[in-house]
């Protein structure tokens, strides 16, 4: 009986000590996400890498403002200041939809126009001259803990009343 009992016992052994290994990877993907995220959202970074404080953007960025900050997937976007002193609930991607350059904002103008081949879009990213055949994707600029995180932008483009293509 002793050496069954101590059989027994190895078997148990043997099945769950690798039961309990792979519990643990399982716990981790169930964690929430890490810093730096919310809700698949993303910090913005200033142009030194530092997180985007909302209050603080406003103090240095008047109305009509659109700075390049880094947004989901490293991807350039525009936080916007609207005419109210306020952060847009959007932020626009500054990737071309052409030939993907990076289209800077041209405050003479009110729009965003590529060097590349001359595309343009208005100040909220529509395209409004080609050859770009889309406007420029949008994420959502939210504030959390004072902090500006992007989201994916999954619902309707509000500027053409279309899916987004980019989600
Ligand atoms: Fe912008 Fe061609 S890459 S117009």
């Amino acid at each position: 009986m002793g050496k069954r009992k101590l059989m027994n016992l190895l078997l148990l052994g043997a099945i769950s000590l690798p039961s309990a290994g792979m519990l643990i990877p399982y716990a981790t993907f169930f964690a929430p996400p890490g810093t730096g995220s919310a809700g698949g959202g993303i910090v913005a970074k200033d142009a030194l890498g530092n997180d985007v404080i909302a209050d603080e953007w406003l103090k240095t960025h008047g109305p009509g403002d659109r700075t390049l900050t880094q947004g989901l997937k490293g991807d350039p976007t525009y936080l916007v200041v609207e005419n109210d002193k306020t952060l847009a609930t959007y932020g626009i991607n500054a990737v071309c939809t052409h030939l993907g350059c990076v289209v800077p904002w041209n405050t003479a103008e009110n729009k965003f126009i590529c060097p590349c081949h001359g595309s343009q879009y208005n100040n909220q990213g529509r395209v409004v001259r080609g050859p770009a055949p889309l406007s420029l994707a949008l994420a959502h600029a939210d504030i959390d803990d004072g902090k500006v995180v992007f989201v994916p932008w999954v619902e309707t483009d509000f500027r053409t009343g279309e899916d987004p293509w980019w989600a």
